[in-house]
C-alpha cells in the first residue's frame, strides 16, 4: 500500500501520510489554515472550531479530522474565512480583550488572527462579563478575562509526577479556568513560562513580568501569523 495519500486544498494538488490531520497536511505542503486552539505537540481538542474546512459538503475541524485518499478540501474561501472571522469575534465579546494594556499584546495569537481577518468592530454585542483578576500561587497570575478556553494548558502543562495544574470548571458560559495553587506554584521556572507561552492570549502571565519584549520585537510584529507557513504559490 503505498504511503503517500493525494488530497486537493482549494483545488491544489498536496500530498499528505496516513494519519495526518488536514491541519497538518496543509502546513506540510505550505498552507496556512488559521487555527487557535491547537498547540504543536499537544492532542488537539477541537475546541474553538477556527480551522473549519469543508469537506464533501461537511463542515469539519481541520485539526482533527484525518486525510483520506482523493479528499477535497475547501479551506480559503469567503464564507469559510468569513466564519472564522465571526468566531475571532465573538471570542472578542465574551471576554474582556483589552489588548493595549495586555502582557501579550504582539505576542497573542486571538490579536494576531484579528488583524489578519481585519476585524474592526464585532458584528455581535459585547457582553462585558464580570471575570476575576486571581493569583494562581506563587509565580502565576491568572486573567480570567482573557480565557478562550482553548484548554492548552489543561493539556500541555503538567507536574514531575504527572498531576495536572490546570482544567475547565463548571459548563457552558459558566465555564471558567481552574488552576491549582500549590501545584502552580511548585512548577519550576522553565514551565511556568511554557505556561504563559502555551496561552494563546494573556489568560495566564508570568508574575514579575511586565511588557518583557518591546514594542517592534514582538513576535507578531514582525511577520503576521501563518505567514511561516504561506509560501508563495507557483
Ligand atoms: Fe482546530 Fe481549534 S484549532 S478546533
Amino acid at each position: 500500500m503505498s504511503n503517500i495519500i493525494k488530497i486537493t486544498i482549494d483545488g491544489r494538488e498536496c500530498t499528505a501520510r496516513p494519519g495526518q490531520t488536514v491541519l497538518e497536511a496543509a502546513a506540510a505542503n505550505g498552507i496556512y489554515i488559521p487555527s487557535l486552539c491547537r498547540f504543536e505537540g499537544l492532542k488537539p481538542a477541537g475546541s474553538c472550531r477556527v480551522c473549519t474546512v469543508r469537506v464533501g459538503g461537511r463542515y469539519q475541524a481541520s485539526c482533527t479530522f484525518p486525510v483520506s485518499e482523493g479528499m477535497a478540501v475547501e479551506s480559503a474561501v469567503p464564507d469559510l474565512e468569513d466564519m472564522r472571522k465571526a468566531i475571532v469575534e465573538m471570542l472578542f465579546v465574551e471576554g474582556n480583550h483589552m489588548c493595549p494594556t495586555c502582557e501579550k499584546s504582539g505576542n497573542c495569537e486571538l490579536q494576531a488572527l484579528a488583524y489578519r481577518f481585519r476585524m474592526l468592530v464585532p458584528r455581535f454585542p459585547y457582553l462585558f462579563p464580570k471575570k476575576a483578576v486571581e493569583p494562581a500561587g506563587s509565580k502565576l497570575l491568572m486573567e480570567q478575562n482573557r480565557c478562550i478556553k482553548c484548554l492548552r494548558c489543561a493539556t500541555g502543562i503538567r507536574t514531575k509526577d504527572n498531576k495536572k495544574v490546570f482544567g475547565p470548571l463548571h459548563r457552558s458560559v459558566e465555564k471558567k479556568l481552574f488552576v491549582d495553587p500549590a501545584l502552580a506554584s511548585a512548577l519550576p521556572e522553565r514551565w511556568a513560562r511554557k505556561a504563559m507561552d502555551r496561552c494563546p492570549v494573556g489568560c495566564i502571565l508570568r508574575k514579575e513580568v511586565g511588557f518583557a519584549v518591546p514594542v517592534g520585537r514582538r513576535k507578531y510584529d514582525k511577520a503576521p501569523i501563518g505567514s511561516d507557513i504561506e509560501k508563495p504559490r507557483s
